[in-house]
Formats: C-alpha cells, sequence, structure tokens
C-alpha cells in the first residue's frame, strides 16, 4: 500500500510536476523556463477566485482543475474585502486565502498569488476599497500619499497570510503577482518599487512578476527589476509571444491570462465563446510549452455588492452578479465542453499524466413554487438623518454600498427641469411620496421636467450604488450617490437631509405597509428536505437584491441577460429557509422558484443601442477631413490629418471593407489631440451608429472604445444586413483640436475589417433623422 503511495507520489512528480506536501520543493525562472526543483516546468493553471467560491465547493473544483490536468490555481486577494473598513481585516471564511492554498496542496495542486491592490477582475472598484475616495484628490494606483501608505499597509498584511503557503516555506505557492496590467494604466515606478520593496520586504521570497497586453509601451511602463514580465490576451498566442519575445527576450514564455470566456453587463447578451473559437490557441500554448494560466477556469459569483462595472464620464456598463463568464466550469462548477476539450488538448500533450476521475457531482434541486410576503417599506425605515447644505456622496460618509436617500423640504411653485448632474448609478425620485421619474447612468441620463404646486413640499432622492468601475481612468472618480449636486432650472438646491442604507442590517427591518413606488421589503419563508444547489428564478421580479438566509447573494434585474441567481447548496439548510427580497420597482407576480440552471435571456436592452431602424445621418455640408484606405493587417493602425482640425463631434464613415464585406467591425477607436496622445476615452459619448448586432452577438458601438481588444462594434448581421457605409459618431466631451485617430481592427476574424474610410470633424452635432 505505502509502496503503491509512493509510486503515485513519484509518478505525478515526474510526469504532471504536481504538488506533493511530503517533500520541499524549489521554483526559480530560468532564461526561457520556469525551474521546478531545477526542471523545466509548464505551468498549466487555472483562476478562481476564491472570494466568489463558497468556501465548502473550493475542493470540489480544486478537484475538477486536477482531473482537468491542470497542475496549478491561480487566484487574486480581493483588498476592499480583505479590508472593507480601514483597518479592519477579514481572512475569514469565503475569504480565508491561507486555508485555499491549504486544500489546494491537498489536493496537489500549486497556487499562483495576485494580492493587488488593484486587480480589475470586474469587481467593484478593481478591488480597491471605496473608502479611499473619501480623500478628495486620491490618484489611485499611484504613490499618491493618499493611496499608497494604505497600500503598502494592506500588502503588508496579506503577505502575513500567505507566506506559510510559499514554496520557500515548504507550501505551494509558486509565484506573486505585482500590481494588474499596469501598463495598460499608467508608468509610475516609485509605486511599482514600493509594492515589489514591500512584499520582499514583508517576506515574499518566491518570484515576482506582473502581467500585462503584449507590447514595448505596456512593458515599458510596468516593468521594474527583478519583476518578471507576462502576457494577457484572449487569443492569437503566437502572434502575442512574437510581439513578447522582442522586448523580453530571456523570459519564460507565460500567457497568465487566457480568456477562456468574458463577463455579462446588465442589458447585454451573454457572452458566448465557443471552444472552436479558444482551443487553437490553447493547443498551441500547451505544445509548445508555454505556460499558461485559464482566465476563468471557474467565475463563479460576485456574491453582494461587489460586481464590478466599465465606464467613463458618460458610459457605464455594470455587470451582473453572475460571473460565469462562459468558463470552463460554469457558475455552480459544471464541467462544460469547453473543459472537456480543454482536457483532451493537454491529455494528448501528456499521454501519460494519470488522471483522476471528476468528484460525484453536486446535488442539484428544485425549489417548489415560494410566495413571497410583503413585509416593510424601506421609507419605514429609514436612519437618523444628517443634515448638510449640498448632497455629500457615499463615501463621504462611511457608506460603501447599498442605497442612500437625499431629502429637501422647500414651499411654493417650482416649475422646469430637475438636474441632477452625474447619478452615480441610479436615482429614482419622488415628489411629495410620488414617484416621477429615474435617472440611469447606464442611459446617460440626468434631467427630468419637474412641477410642483403652492404648499409645502418635500422632494426625495433615491441612489442605488450599482456598480463601480474596475477598469480605465474612471476609477478616481467612482464616488456614489449624487456627486455634483441638484439644480432646477440651473439653480443649486440647498439644504438635504442624508439617510444611508448600507443595507447590512436587513434583518432588523420592522414591518410596515407597503408604499407605492418606494422599495419594498418581501419575504418568504420555505423548506427544503434535501439541500442542493439551485438557482432562484427571478423573472417575475423588477429590480433589487437578494437574500438567503441572511447572505445577500447578489442584485437582479429584469434586463438580464441573467435571469436567476445562483445559491449554492451549502448556503441552505435541510428543513427551515428564509429568502429576503428589495424589490426597488414593481414585481410582475409575487413568487419564486428554485430551477436547476442559469436562464440567459435571449433579449437585450434596446435602450443601450445607438441606432434606430431607419434613423439616417447627414454628412453633406460637413467637413470631411480626410478620406483614404486602412490596411488589411491587425494591430492597431494610426491615421494623421495634415493640418489640426478643431472639433467636438466626429464621425467615421467605413466605405468599403475588405473581401467586399457588407459589414463594419471595428475594436478599438481613439481620437488624437494635438500632442497625437489619446483624448481620453473617458470622455466619449457615442451618439449614433447606424447599425449595431445586438441579437447574435454584443456588437454595440460602445465597444469600439471600452478599452478591450477582445470587444467589437459590428453592424447586423443576423436578421437585416444592411451594406457599405456605416457610421460611426462620437462626441469627444468639448471642443478639441483633433490631429488623427487610431484604430484596432477585430482580433483573429477579418469579417468587416475597414478598407476604405472617411473622417468628419464637426463643431455641432451632426444630423440624424
Ligand atoms: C484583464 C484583467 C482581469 C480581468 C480581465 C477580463 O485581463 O487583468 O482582471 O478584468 O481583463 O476579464
Ligand atoms: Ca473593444
Amino acid at each position: 500500500m505505502l509502496k503503491k503511495y509512493l509510486f503515485l507520489v513519484l509518478t505525478s512528480l515526474l510526469i504532471n510536476h504536481s504538488f506533493a506536501q511530503t517533500a520541499k520543493h524549489t521554483f526559480a525562472v530560468g532564461k526561457n523556463e520556469f525551474l521546478l526543483d531545477g526542471k523545466p516546468f509548464q505551468i498549466i493553471s487555472g483562476e478562481m477566485h476564491y472570494a466568489r467560491v463558497p468556501r465548502p465547493y473550493w475542493r470540489d473544483r480544486f478537484k475538477k482543475a486536477k482531473a482537468m490536468g491542470l497542475n496549478a490555481i491561480c487566484t487574486y486577494m480581493f483588498w476592499n474585502a480583505h479590508e472593507p473598513v480601514e483597518g479592519q481585516y477579514n481572512f475569514s471564511e469565503t475569504l480565508d486565502v491561507a486555508e485555499f492554498c491549504k486544500e489546494a496542496a491537498e489536493e496537489g495542486l500549486w497556487v499562483i498569488i495576485r494580492p493587488g491592490p488593484y486587480t480589475c477582475a470586474e469587481w467593484d472598484l478593481g478591488g480597491l476599497p471605496a473608502w479611499l475616495l473619501k480623500k478628495k484628490n486620491v490618484v489611485m494606483r499611484s504613490s499618491d500619499p493618499n493611496y499608497m501608505p494604505q497600500t503598502l499597509t494592506y500588502l503588508r498584511k496579506a503577505v502575513e497570510q500567505i507566506k506559510g503557503s510559499l514554496i520557500t516555506n515548504g507550501g505551494n505557492v509558486l509565484m506573486v503577482q505585482v500590481e494588474n496590467e499596469y501598463g495598460v494604466y499608467a508608468g509610475d515606478k516609485v509605486y511599482l518599487n514600493g509594492i515589489k520593496n514591500t512584499l520582499l520586504d514583508a517576506g515574499v521570497d518566491v518570484p515576482l512578476f506582473h502581467c500585462d497586453w503584449a507590447g514595448k509601451n505596456y512593458f515599458d511602463k510596468a516593468h521594474i527589476d527583478g519583476v518578471m514580465p507576462s502576457i494577457n490576451f484572449g487569443g492569437d498566442a503566437q502572434k502575442n509571444f512574437s510581439i513578447f519575445e522582442k522586448y523580453a527576450p530571456d523570459a519564460p514564455r507565460f500567457n497568465s491570462e487566457f480568456w477562456t470566456g468574458w463577463f455579462d453587463y446588465w442589458g447585454g447578451k451573454h457572452e458566448v465563446h465557443t471552444v472552436k473559437e479558444k482551443l487553437d490557441d490553447f493547443k498551441w500554448m500547451i505544445d509548445n510549452g508555454v505556460s499558461v494560466n485559464l482566465y476563468m477556469f471557474h467565475g463563479g459569483t460576485s456574491n453582494g455588492f461587489f460586481a464590478g462595472a466599465n465606464g467613463g464620464n458618460n458610459y457605464y456598463t455594470p455587470y451582473t452578479t453572475s460571473y460565469d463568464y462562459d468558463a470552463l466550469l460554469n457558475e455552480n462548477g459544471e464541467p462544460t465542453d469547453k473543459y472537456f476539450a480543454f482536457r483532451k488538448v493537454i491529455l494528448d500533450k501528456f499521454p501519460d499524466l494519470d488522471l483522476p476521475e471528476l468528484p460525484v457531482p453536486i446535488k442539484k434541486i428544485e425549489i417548489p413554487e415560494i410566495q413571497l410576503k410583503a413585509y416593510a417599506s424601506l421609507e419605514d425605515n429609514l436612519p437618523e438623518a444628517k443634515l448638510f447644505d449640498t448632497p455629500q456622496n457615499m463615501e463621504a460618509l462611511d457608506q460603501t454600498s447599498g442605497l442612500i436617500l437625499y431629502a429637501h423640504e422647500f414651499s411654493g411653485v417650482l416649475k422646469g427641469t430637475l438636474l441632477i448632474k452625474r447619478v452615480m448609478d441610479r436615482a429614482t425620485i419622488y415628489l411629495d411620496g410620488k414617484k416621477i421619474g429615474t435617472l440611469d447612468r447606464r442611459l446617460n441620463q440626468s434631467a427630468l421636467p419637474f412641477t410642483a404646486g403652492k404648499g409645502k413640499h418635500r422632494l426625495e432622492i433615491l441612489v442605488e450604488h450599482q456598480a463601480r468601475v474596475n477598469f480605465g481612468n474612471a476609477i478616481d472618480q467612482e464616488r456614489k450617490g449624487i456627486t455634483e449636486g441638484v439644480y432646477i432650472n440651473g439653480k443649486e438646491l440647498k439644504s438635504w437631509q442624508h439617510y444611508t442604507l448600507p443595507l447590512t442590517n436587513i434583518d432588523q427591518f420592522k414591518a410596515s405597509a407597503i408604499k407605492e413606488g418606494y422599495p419594498h421589503l418581501y419575504t418568504a419563508a420555505f423548506d427544503v428536505s434535501e439541500v442542493g444547489d439551485t438557482y432562484i428564478d427571478t423573472r417575475n421580479l423588477d429590480k433589487g437584491l437578494l437574500w438567503v438566509n441572511g447572505r445577500l447573494i447578489g442584485r437582479y434585474w429584469f434586463i438580464g441577460p441573467q435571469q436567476t441567481l445562483y445559491v449554492p447548496g451549502c448556503w441552505l439548510n435541510q428543513g427551515k429557509n428564509e429568502i429576503k427580497v428589495l424589490e426597488m420597482g414593481t414585481p410582475k407576480k409575487l413568487s419564486l422558484t428554485g430551477i436547476k440552471h442559469q436562464i440567459w435571456s435571449t433579449e437585450v436592452d434596446s435602450s443601450l443601442m445607438h441606432s434606430r431602424a431607419g434613423q439616417r445621418i447627414q454628412l453633406v455640408n460637413k467637413q470631411k477631413v480626410k478620406s483614404g484606405l486602412l490596411e488589411n493587417k491587425e494591430g492597431w493602425q494610426e491615421v494623421k490629418l495634415s493640418a489640426l482640425v478643431s472639433g467636438r463631434y466626429i464621425c467615421l464613415e467605413s466605405t468599403a471593407a475588405y473581401e467586399d464585406s457588407p459589414f463594419t467591425s471595428i475594436a478599438e477607436l481613439r481620437i488624437t489631440d494635438a500632442k497625437g496622445a489619446d483624448i481620453p476615452r473617458e470622455d466619449y459619448t457615442i451618439v449614433y451608429a447606424d447599425s449595431e448586432e445586438f441579437g447574435e452577438e454584443n456588437g454595440l458601438a460602445s465597444l469600439l472604445m471600452d478599452n478591450q481588444p477582445t470587444t467589437f462594434w459590428h453592424t447586423q448581421y443576423s436578421k437585416e444586413k444592411p451594406g457599405q457605409p456605416h457610421q460611426v459618431v462620437i462626441d469627444l466631451g468639448k471642443s478639441s483640436s483633433v490631429s488623427g485617430f487610431r484604430y484596432l481592427p477585430r482580433i483573429k476574424n477579418s469579417a468587416g475589417r475597414v478598407k476604405g474610410y472617411n473622417l468628419y470633424v464637426s463643431k455641432t452635432p451632426f444630423m440624424i433623422k
């Protein structure tokens, strides 16, 4: 028996280089290769964030990683989950990173840790704590004294947790990442060196690495001595590494994130990325000894208020609670086709691998119809108010998430336009107890008509934190609530009562009657005879939050694409259970059921589109500043005007596409200023696109400014196929000197690649009829 055990340990060590707790190992970065115990080692890792997977299920997911042929797990540590209040740390339950490493070790897996401080990851504020935003001029991800000291304090705490798990201390942690895709963001080396030195000083003596997109420009901004570079991408592995090798000729080839799918935003179409789309690149890497981390192997769920967003000043796409990601394991941890296809690639390369069987599937259950009972109105459960002259944002009041209600009392007639500058993120407005409208940041709304007659009035504005942007330069400005005042006919309203509603006390709500138009808390009790995983079907509801047995599962919203909330069996009780729902809209029916799978709606929120049937742009009499041909190749292309032109509205018209395609697709588009630098995409608004595919594909025109090379604007193809020319119009936010544009064609697929173009620049909006 013992002999057999030893044999197994040995073979697995030799063939799969998996972690065995019996011996002490070494790990190093050699020339063009990783060295495990002095021998070349190919990392085949899967990303899974402990904060997104219920702790009792970590082991099940690890076993599935192992059964697929992975030898490592990579995770982020989310600072804002670990330090929700400055100086108060939480490393327990689902946040117990040391236990996560230990269980991975017991399952024979190495671990790679990415402690942040910034993570991106479609997580609220990219993992940065919202309390940093209390400082008015804080510059995140920099050496700013309002940011950096807190960062380093957190990192020391983080290292205390993982130190014992480092391979140098007999554990299974191979490497630790410094920051995240920093070259895509900025170039502050004082900050990066501060992180590095703090990690070293706190006792991290395993190799450090940084991940970025392939490109010397990114590398130059993010690289510091002693930190190994790596690259992230979602396709074109070979091309990406040929770029990488030029500036990092000695580094091992490590694809630190291979995007296996993509994330979903509210109102969008569920992201599906087929095996066919992903397999060749994965196979090329495995066959060529390239190390890879599958982002995501298992996405899981962004429970609570933790889902993030993309956005800027004039556009905003908050992400769903589900982080299914179309990954190898689905949201409830079941292997998908992609899992088996990728497994085969590994097995074909390493035929001697003796992979374990998949664990016994976790039980799934259905829950028959549960009736929701009206319990309490939010209006009757307000905390004590705090009075300020002008509206304060949530962070200023030490609030991270949830809702905030502002109330202003006045008397006499007031008529005109009510303007809330920068609604963060969704406001419901009430006058004298009656709902008069909502303003949604997603839809760029900020004003509505307002009429108050004679007498005394109470204006209330209830603002919801929908998600903080986690990507790009907007993060410094992601304060929630009312951030820049409320105006009627241009005059600012002063004197506001503030009611903070972080919703952490939902169990203490006092029963009261329904108040029409206000959020209402509903409750339901239900029995479960045998616990199992379930998806609570919220299709009868409108928009709100859902708790099960006191735990905030997350947000639901009828606009989809997700229509159910995953509730793991390990959070249910055998016997009695309780659901609470804070409904902010109008439910169709007061009942829920539990079903066995996620439902992705096929409808999309058409109000997110920039194209309307029959709408056409008027380009006669407009200044055509350049016409020409774009090249038939991958990668960025830059077009320079012969002279600067000033204007605020830019129309790029594609007049022809390669292969005579009727379609136009563009992955990214930037307008450049007098110095040739990008005018910040955070200030753009897409005001028009003549056509957008938003059925078969997420082809919204806003995807050409989301800074994600893998997403793109695509004109319609599934129902209608309008032909060339196609136009997109960008409002730059203010009049600017334009020197040209930069364009990134869709990656890996040449359909709709622009050939001929016209560029128009205008001081006034284009006429669109
Ligand atoms: C980048 C980030 C990740 C994640 C992915 C997209 O690669 O590093 O945190 O946001 O994009 O899912
Ligand atoms: Ca894009």
